[in-house]
């Protein structure tokens, strides 16, 4: 039998008080209604439809064609929201799997339990539920004499008995496809809110004589819906919770879990040992045996095997095996490093490909640059890119040595093996093994130290 989804993402979410939509708001960085597709995807729908309204287009463009859409032009409830897919699912024989885009931590093997149930027991809809020791705001789940789901009520429309229950609705369900458009279509919305409840089917269906079953996760981190950002920084921390238990069982050493911030979809190999403060987001894969921290911040870079990197940043960058970046460094987009590379203390690299075993140790800025094997470069040496409107080229071959501080000003070429001393400002093309000074002779005066001081020392006092 067909599985199919619908996501509901329409509402606008005013209780996030946001300029964003709120099924877009990240969770571990990634938008929560895109780890509700990817769950649900995963749980094996075959068709997706996302019911979109405050910033469809938005919505649309994030989730791209991993979805089909319906518009849903005015939030009128979640019934409501549902019936804006009858156009498009409605001929369809299966099962439909019904979830809000704003509970992101349900998983797909829990979605596939509550599927399994509801095969199993021939019910019209099977609800997911968690029980909450402080229930409020939820759905709650009144349940019959057989055990089954009675009907669901929500915090709103509760009697002081029905607000007193702690069994609630997580607003994931899956229903018989054809009876869930066939019962929508008798939903009023004659209740406090003045809305098209979706959760009143259930009622429907047991007057019609259909079975209801309750499907209760004991994970009750699952059943958080996030309508503001106290529910949006708890949701954060289940997601992290979770994420980092799956490194860690994953063969990841992290020293202190609970301030090791790794974004979902970030992949981490073997042995690699992350320690505190660390922030690793994105598209970010990391080798095996790597040291991260304390305090690296990177993000949507890719990190070879034996690479240790501490108390630096690193975005949208390349590292080679057993390379050593940090303390304090600031690797920015398009930064290549080869294997064996060290990069020090305050440097700043920016589009720069380093080849294997070179090193930028102390204090420089290389950007727009691209540099050979066994490169050294001294401290403080940079290259001078920038003209205030263009950028230019650093150009330097394998084996060259720049000194310390030394100003390479671009466009300019370093030849293999070219050697530029200290202090030297470039301006031309260095060939290849051939040393370049350019800079002032120095000059000596005997004894002329303290006449100087002397002089100085004559111009406070008159000053005074
Ligand atoms: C809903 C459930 C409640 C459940 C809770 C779980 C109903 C009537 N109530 O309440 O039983 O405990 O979720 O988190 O279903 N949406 C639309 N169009 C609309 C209204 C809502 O697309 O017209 C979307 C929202 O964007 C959101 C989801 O539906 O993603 C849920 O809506 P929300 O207003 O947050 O419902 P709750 O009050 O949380
Ligand atoms: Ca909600």
């Amino acid at each position: 039998m067909k599985t199919m989804a619908i996501v509901l993402a329409a509402g606008q979410g005013k209780r996030m008080k946001s300029k964003l939509y709120k099924v877009l708001h990240p969770v571990c960085g990634k938008p929560m209604v895109g780890h509700v597709l990817d769950v649900v995807k995963e749980a094996a729908a075959e068709r997706t439809v996302v019911i979109v309204g405050h910033g469809a287009e938005t919505v649309k463009s994030y989730l791209g064609d991993k979805a089909e859409y319906a518009l849903q032009e005015q939030q009128l409830g979640t019934g409501h929201a549902v019936r804006q897919a009858e156009a498009m699912l409605g001929a369809e024989e299966g099962t439909t799997i019904v979830i809000c885009g704003d509970t992101p931590l349900v998983q797909a093997s829990t979605i596939q339990g509550m599927l399994e149930l509801h095969a199993s027991s021939g019910a019209a809809a099977t609800v997911l539920t968690a029980s909450f020791g402080d229930p409020t705001g939820y759905g709650r789940v009144i349940r019959g004499a057989d055990g089954g789901v009675q009907r669901i009520v929500e915090q709103k429309d509760c009697t002081p008995d029905e607000a007193a229950v702690q069994e609630i609705n997580t607003g994931t369900y899956c229903f018989d496809n054809k009876k869930l458009f066939a019962a929508l279509s008798q939903v009023t919305s004659n209740n406090a809110q003045g809305e098209f409840y979706l959760t009143d089917v259930i009622g429907i269906f047991r007057t019609a004589g259909d079975g209801v079953q309750g499907y209760c996760t004991n994970d009750t981190s699952e059943a958080i819906g996030v309508n503001d950002r106290v529910a949006l920084a708890e949701a954060e921390r289940f997601m992290r919770e979770r994420i980092n238990r799956t490194h860690l069982l994953n063969g990841v050493t992290l020293i202190d879990p609970q301030s090791t911030y790794i974004e979902a979809g970030v992949q981490i190999g073997a042995d690699t040992v992350v320690y505190p403060g660390s922030v690793i987001r994105g598209a970010t894969i990391i080798g095996e045996d790597c040291v991260i921290g304390p305090q690296a911040d990177i993000s949507d870079s890719s990190i070879a095997n034996g690479v240790k990197i501490k108390y630096s940043t690193v975005a949208e960058s390349v590292i080679g095996d057993k390379s050593a970046v940090g303390p304090y460094a600031n690797l920015r987009p398009g930064s290549k490093l080869g294997a064996e590379c060290k990069i020090g203390d305050f440097v700043e690299l920016k589009n720069a490909t380093l080849g294997d075993g070179s090193k930028v140790s102390h204090l420089s800025y290389v950007g727009d640059a691209i540099v050979g094997k066994d490169v050294n470069i001294g401290c403080g040496a940079i290259t001078v890119n920038y003209d205030g409107y263009n950028k230019f080229v650093t150009e330097i071959g394998d084996h060259a040595f720049v000194g310390s501080n030394v100003n390479l000003i671009a466009p300019v070429k370093l030849g293999d093996g070219a050697y530029v001393v200290a202090g030297s400002t470039v301006t031309h093309d260095v060939p290849a093994g051939d040393l370049a000074i350019a800079r002032e002779r120095q000059v000596n005066k005997p004894g002329y130290a303290d006449k100087i001081r002397a002089r100085a020392k004559a111009k406070k006092e008159k000053k005074n």
